[in-house]
């Protein structure tokens, strides 16, 4: 898949992955797929992530592949390269947001105070990510942020699960959440593909 227009309007929940084992990688990606959720966001925490994303970008080209948890100029520069179409990161620095707006892919950077939001949209750019989001304040949160900052739209993760999701899916703000949830450790360390295809598929539901 090409570089998405805008990352928040791809699928209603975005699944951010951890990949341990590169293996994984590609049979995780199909199985969003086939679940409905044709988006990854995978996080740079472990040392297979950018292999991953070379395997995903080569073996899945249908899915919407991002890179999160990009928190230098050189790992956003790394995932690009290898084959990332669109980065997340946690938080903002201004070194950072420089650093994205550099690469030329799509990104949304972190988020979680009024200020941050501000500063994001100073430097043009209206799509970020809200985290953590339900440690921050959540769905109450967002919404009285877009009472004085319409303009902002977010990705909110942390914390967020299936039955919560909805609450900021509602939001006028928010084009789409984030989480972990829809990739289990154990049903990624088990191969158990059905079962990260059902959860995607209740997650796709919620758009
Ligand atoms: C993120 O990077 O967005 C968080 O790690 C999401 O994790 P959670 O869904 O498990 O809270």
């Amino acid at each position: 898949m090409s570089a998405p227009e805008s990352v928040l309007d791809l699928v209603p929940v975005l699944p951010v992955v951890v990949v341990e084992d590169v293996a994984t990688a590609v049979p995780l990606a199909r199985a969003l797929v086939a679940g409905g959720l044709p988006a990854i966001e995978l996080t740079l925490r472990t040392p297979a992530a950018l292999d991953a994303i070379r395997a995903i970008a080569a073996e899945v080209p249908e899915i919407a592949l991002g890179a999160g948890t990009v928190t230098s100029a050189a790992q956003a520069a790394a995932a690009v390269e290898a084959g990332a179409a669109f980065l997340v990161s946690p938080g903002c620095t201004p070194g950072l947001l420089a650093a994205l707006q550099a690469t030329g892919v799509p990104f949304l950077p972190g988020t979680s105070t009024v200020s941050e939001v501000m500063t994001v949209l100073e430097a043009g750019v209206t799509s970020m990510k809200f985290f953590p989001a339900e440690a921050s304040g959540g769905a109450p949160y967002l919404r009285s942020v877009a009472d004085p900052l319409p303009q902002a739209r977010f990705c909110p993760t942390g914390g967020i699960r299936v039955a919560s999701a909805p609450a900021y899916l509602a939001l006028p703000n928010v084009g789409c959440v984030g989480g972990t949830w829809i990739t289990p450790a154990d049903a990624v360390a088990a191969g158990d593909w059905e079962r990260i295809g059902k959860l995607a598929a209740e997650a796709a539901a919620l758009g």
